[in-house]
């Protein structure tokens, strides 16, 4: 019987496979105001042969070297910056993460901001239940369409891609930016051009990101890029809030340079700027790109499976990274 801890409460029906097969598994509830840091990481999970993480977790070569009996580490998320990958790879340890169980959920979620901040459902709701609705008005709370608008993805990886694909239903044109040009198959399945992220920035009308944050995507969005973006242009971010300067955003909305900006990640999270709380141009979400049963249940599924493999010694382990 093996010793699995899970950092946070997941869906527990995906990890039903890990009960069925007798492990031991301890589910932490960490207080939200203290998330686990590096020596409550290594208190709890010292005598864990495996353990299953969430991206604000400090899986550091600290923890790792602390962890002894530690086989594999499960990523409850497709982002893994919080794991030192270098670390876990010395010491021969697994980590797997969760692509693919939540490209859909997010790329969801990142249309339902997209068009609460357009068509402006947040102030909407809020004229309604304030009792402003006297009657049917022609122009009130005008919005924008989304139709012949050029989107601009920036990642056009899994999720990218399948915001790709929601936008041609939407009758929007789709350009994107990589580091290097995707493959062929997911350019022509997402009818997505490649173009130079200058060119992204000064033609787009709603940019949309989806890359992983790294050294190269760390404040990609800085003054410098938010000054070539097209005054009406709105920018979402269902990625990684450190892909965006936010000190450079509020100043682009204060001054301007862009219309408004959708935002499900935050640079400091949970901290949120307070300018972004105070603006009427922006619309927020607690980080819920992958926040469905369906996609959640897939996630918690995705690594059990992956901890049960390694516990069984099978060659084959799902969505491995080390
Ligand atoms: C991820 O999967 O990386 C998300 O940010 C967490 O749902």
């Amino acid at each position: 019987m093996a010793r699995i801890v899970v950092t946070r409460p997941v869906m527990e029906e995906g990890l039903r496979p890990l009960f069925e097969n007798g492990h031991q598994v301890e589910i932490l509830d960490p207080d939200p105001e203290h998330p686990l840091d590096e020596d409550a990481l290594i208190e709890a999970a010292r005598e864990a042969d495996a353990l299953i993480t969430m991206p604000s977790d400090p899986v550091t070569a600290r923890v790792l070297e602390n962890c002894p009996k530690l086989r594999i580490v499960a990523q409850h998320a497709v982002g893994y910056e919080n794991i030192d990958l270098e670390a876990a790879r010395a010491r021969g340890i697994v980590v797997t993460h969760t692509p693919g169980v939540l490209t859909d959920a997010t790329a969801d979620f990142t249309f339902a901001l997209l068009l609460a901040l357009v068509r402006r459902v947040r102030e909407a709701d809020r004229y309604v239940r304030e009792g402003h609705f006297k009657r049917w008005e022609t122009k009130l709370l005008l919005g924008h369409d989304l139709r012949d608008k050029v989107l601009g993805i920036v990642g056009l990886g899994r999720i990218g891609s399948a915001v790709a694909r929601r936008a041609l239903g939407f009758g929007m044109r789709v350009v994107y930016y990589n580091r290097r040009p995707a493959n062929p198959t997911i350019e022509r399945q997402s009818c997505a051009r490649y173009v130079s992220f200058d060119e992204l920035l000064r033609t787009s009308d709603v940019i949309s990101i989806h890359c992983p944050l790294n050294k190269e995507s760390y404040h990609l969005f800085d003054r410098a890029a938010f000054a070539k973006m097209k005054p009406t242009a709105v920018l979402v971010n269902t990625a990684r809030g450190p892909i965006v300067d936010e000190e450079a955003l509020v100043e682009a909305l204060e001054q301007g340079q862009i219309a408004g900006a959708a935002l499900d990640v935050f640079e400091h999270e949970p901290r949120v700027h307070p300018a972004l709380l105070r603006s009427d141009r922006v619309v927020l979400a607690p980080h819920l790109g992958s926040a469905t049963v369906e996609a959640r249940t897939a996630m918690a599924r995705a690594c059990a499976e992956a901890v049960l493999a390694v516990l069984n010694g099978e060659e084959k382990i799902p969505y491995r990274l080390v």
